[in-house]
């Protein structure tokens, strides 16, 4: 059986007391023992948020790391060792907010996912079309696309430490959530395209949903086969809706 993860991703949110009021939500919460939970701050608060979150059973992780595993010349960059070095210990990759605004290709997703588990971290891959090539009947496509541009860099057995987020453009910050139908053929298909390469690896891996997701509509999504939790944006800045889904994630 699969573990359910729920994780937070702060994005470019919070000043350091917007950080500490949710922290101290964070802390007041009951979360199920069934159940990962984990937030992604921006790198500035990490370490206010690993010190403030001790003993509370919440990983800390990072919204993104440098190409490059290992600290050096690279300004404005932070590398996957000084998150590790920290005390994080998962790292998104991928994000479509930086592979469509930032431009960040597979490319760099794969050294990005390689630099992270090269420091002994796990990184989360996002994956996702947006509507207009949804619309174009492409989803399975662009989403498999992204997924084989690692499997073919680094290997099937990278995915036994790995998660994996599929999170549709289109329903990002958009309060349009994929039909848990929508988001399970997908996830059905991302653990097809992992079991061609090896069944018990796809059987293990944590696929995550992630668009628009709130306690209101967090249990159908959590109940498909294939959804194994769930990374959510806005409603993890508050922290009784989050209490809420990662509550929607236990049995
Ligand atoms: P929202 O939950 O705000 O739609 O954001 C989803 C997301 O991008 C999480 O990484």
């Amino acid at each position: 059986m699969r573990r359910p993860l729920v994780a937070g991703n702060w994005k470019m949110h919070g000043t350091r007391a917007s950080v500490a009021e949710l922290i101290n939500g964070l802390r007041e919460q009951v979360l199920s023992a069934d159940v990962d939970v984990a937030v992604f701050p921006s790198c500035l608060h990490i370490v206010q948020v690993l010190d403030g979150l001790r003993g509370a059973n919440v990983e800390v992780g990072a919204q993104d790391c440098a190409v490059d595993p290992m600290q050096g010349a690279l300004t404005g960059e932070v590398a996957a060792s000084q998150l590790q070095d920290a005390g994080c210990s998962l790292v998104l990759v991928g994000h479509s907010e930086r592979r469509l605004l930032l431009g960040e290709t597979d490319a760099e997703v794969v050294r990005k996912f390689a630099a992270v588990q090269s420091c002994g971290l796990i990184p989360l891959l996002c994956v996702g079309e947006t509507l207009e090539q949804r619309e174009a009947g492409k989803t399975l496509a662009v989403v498999g696309a992204q997924l084989a541009s690692v499997i073919e860099a680094l290997g099937i057995d990278v995915f036994v430490r790995a998660v994996v987020a599929y999170e549709p453009v289109w329903a990002i910050g958009s309060g349009l959530t994929a039909s848990p139908e929508q988001a399970q053929e997908v996830h059905a298909a991302i653990r097809a395209q992992l079991a061609e390469q090896n069944v018990e690896v796809a059987c293990a891996v944590r696929v995550l949903y992630g668009g628009s997701v709130k306690a209101a509509n967090a249990v159908e999504l959590f109940g498909m086969p294939d959804i194994d939790g769930g990374l959510v944006g806005g409603a993890s800045l508050n922290a009784d809706e989050f209490g809420a889904i990662c509550r929607a994630a236990g049995s």
